[in-house]
């Protein structure tokens, strides 16, 4: 998730596009670049770091240098955060200067092509392959920009949000739209383009938000035409006279980042299997994986090291990887495994799981493992993270950044890519028969869907969570693959609400926490479809006969539990093995709710911090 910011009008474009990246660095901030007409030529700065790094290399002259540019902080995701990672992006004429937004799928078979052609490129991007594409479409159809730009796209596999102009034709942007966000700011005789309202909401709130598969030619003194990219046709849009201020519209509306973030969930779950999972050709295809298959398959064993949240998530896979790979797993707190001079061989594959790439104990833990000899596989968000260039290869959640401390998306993207790592390893090993492969290559992909789905039960577990704010403790519960999802639940509740909880395996309750049972203790119990279902509908009637107050996350339908829980919380019907990507999800929202309704920091709880930098 990246930042874009654009303007063309009367007034100097510099300060309007810096200022405007200064309030898109939530989207991204691992690089940064401008570009503005000079009045002859694309003045070009960009850098690795924040803008303010950006503003220090800008000189003089080009802070004065015209009323055209485009401008873009990053969040990396092909090609690692440096200098000529950073965007703009110019075609290899000079004449072409792009930012974009997003993933291009197919950019390496794009990039050959060129190649081919005679085009060099200077960075790992995928963008440089689309504003080079751009350049060639113009010079052999010999059409104009905006022409070039819709042939471009229907060539073009993937998500983008992308502004461009060419310097021979200085009164006009270019900019179109598929899977990330773009606004247009209407002001008199002056345009902005920004990936939300925020850099522009001060100079105007009249704005038009383009769909999906559309694209705008904005020249100065014109009206602005958008068009379908498909097809040419001519789209009358809508303008929006926007009422948000500065922070509602940075939350993208909502009334903290981790509600927005809870909500993103389909929408990253889908960029993070962009490109990987194929059904319709039946494979998942993993970048850093695929070098790397025969030690997965030859593995004695695989242990996952994390914390926090990562670990609940890797606890999931070690479900999902047994099942389907019939691998040994275990799952490690990395720092307890960094201490304990644990036993590895050359024959252990080590997964490092971390949002932040920066959690001191994982990172140590990843140390000391390859020390021993291991193959270490990281699974990060942020690119370039400290962790991501530590292990040996890897694969990135494409979650975008994660601003509340308490990791929502970050968990399901990170359960997201682990499941397209074991349907892989099982393909290879042959663990899995073809039709359950199929199967739940099918299913993944149904994911995004199903978490929206459930995100719309939002109402009811806000008045879910009205009746239990006051509580102390909760338990929460669950079997199987839910049994991490129960200790995420637990995690997610007591480190935003600060309400004491607790998560167990449901047959663990005879072992001891059953004598915990009264009115005053809540329990929230995981019963969706599963193997375990007859045992877990014994466990709440066990808990309903000492007075214990049951909250149950049920599969929509459900007639059963819905009979003998006090509130029920659906989620949609989906295998067994991806349910985790789904009952997760009222649990967030519960949390959420009760934290907001206690007045709590939602977004920078008490005593915590995003990223656990230190020992
Ligand atoms: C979870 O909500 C917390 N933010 C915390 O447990 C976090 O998951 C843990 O610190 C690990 O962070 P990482 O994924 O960035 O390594």
């Amino acid at each position: 998730m990246c930042g874009i910011v654009g303007y063309i009008g009367h007034q100097n474009a510099y300060p309007i596009i810096l200022n405007g990246l200064r309030r898109l660095e939530y989207r991204g901030y691992d690089s940064a670049g401008i570009a503005l007409y000079d009045g002859e030529n694309i003045q070009m700065c960009k850098t690795k770091g924040k803008v303010d790094d950006l503003s220090a290399k800008v000189n003089a002259e080009m802070a004065t240098a015209g009323n055209l540019g485009i401008g873009h902080t990053r969040w990396a995701t092909h090609g690692v955060p440096n200098d000529v990672n950073s965007h703009p992006h110019v075609s290899n004429s000079g004449d072409l200067v792009i930012i974009h937004n997003g993933i291009i799928e197919n950019y390496t078979t794009l990039k050959k092509e060129l190649v081919k052609r005679g085009y060099t490129f200077h960075s790992d991007t995928d963008t440089e392959v689309l504003v080079n594409l751009i350049e060639e479409i113009k010079k052999q159809e010999n059409v104009k920009l905006g022409k070039a730009v819709q042939i471009a796209l229907n060539q073009v596999v993937g998500a983008y949000a992308i502004a461009l102009f060419d310097r021979n034709k200085p009164d006009e942007i270019v900019v179109a739209k598929l899977g990330s966000p773009l606004a247009i700011g209407i002001g008199e005789g002056e345009f902005f383009v920004a990936s939300d309202a925020t850099p522009f909401i001060e100079f105007t709130n009249n704005a038009i938000y383009l769909e999906d598969g559309e694209m705008a030619i904005i020249r100065l003194g014109r009206e602005i035409a958008v068009r379908r990219i498909a097809n040419d046709e001519r789209v009358d849009p809508s303008i929006h006279e926007l009422q948000l201020n500065l922070e509602q519209i940075e939350k993208g509306g909502y009334d903290h980042f981790m509600l927005k973030e809870i909500y993103e969930q389909p929408s990253v779950i889908k960029d993070t299997y962009r490109g990987r999972l194929l059904p319709n050709e039946g494979i998942v295809r993993l970048g850093g994986l695929e070098d790397h298959l025969e030690k997965f398959a030859n593995a004695n064993r695989i242990i996952i090291i994390a914390c926090g949240t990562s670990w609940h998530a890797g606890l999931v896979s070690e479900y999902i990887f047994e099942e389907w790979a019939r691998v040994p797993v275990e799952v490690e707190y990395a720092s307890e495994f960094r201490y304990r001079n644990p036993i590895i061989t050359e024959k252990d594959v080590v997964i490092a799981i971390s949002q932040s790439g920066e959690t001191a104990d994982t990172l140590e833990a990843v140390k000391l493992a390859k020390r021993k000899g291991a193959f270490v596989y990281g699974v990060c968000n942020v690119v370039g993270s400290s962790i991501s260039r530590e292990t040996h290869s890897g694969t990135y959640t494409h979650a975008g950044p994660e601003i509340g401390v308490a990791s929502t998306k970050a968990f399901t993207t990170q359960i997201t890519v682990l499941t397209l790592m074991a349907l892989r390893i099982a393909k290879v090993k042959g663990t899995m028969s073809h039709s359950d492969y199929m199967m739940h290559l099918r299913e993944l992909e149904l994911i995004p869907t199903k978490v929206a789905q459930a995100l719309k039960t939002n109402d009811h577990i806000k008045a879910v969570a009205r009746e239990f704010k006051d509580v102390s403790n909760f338990l929460y519960l669950g079997r199987g693959y839910n049994f991490p999802v129960a200790l995420e639940g637990a995690l997610k509740l007591k480190e935003i609400s600060y309400i004491h909880a607790e998560g167990y395996p449901a047959a663990e309750m005879k072992h001891g926490p059953i004598a915990l049972i009264d009115e005053n203790m809540p329990v929230v119990v995981i019963a969706v479809n599963s193997n375990h279902y007859e045992k877990v509908v014994s466990n709440i009637q066990e808990i309903k006969s000492r007075n214990g107050r049951i909250i149950a996350v049920v599969t929509e339908g459900d007639t059963t539990v819905t009979e003998i829980a006090d509130y029920v919380m659906e989620v949609p019907k989906t295998p067994e093995a991806l349910t985790p990507l789904v009952t997760t999800i009222p649990l967030q929202l519960l949390s959420y709710h009760i934290a907001v309704m206690l007045n709590r920091n939602v977004d920078q709880p008490r005593n915590l911090a995003k990223s656990v930098t230190v020992e």
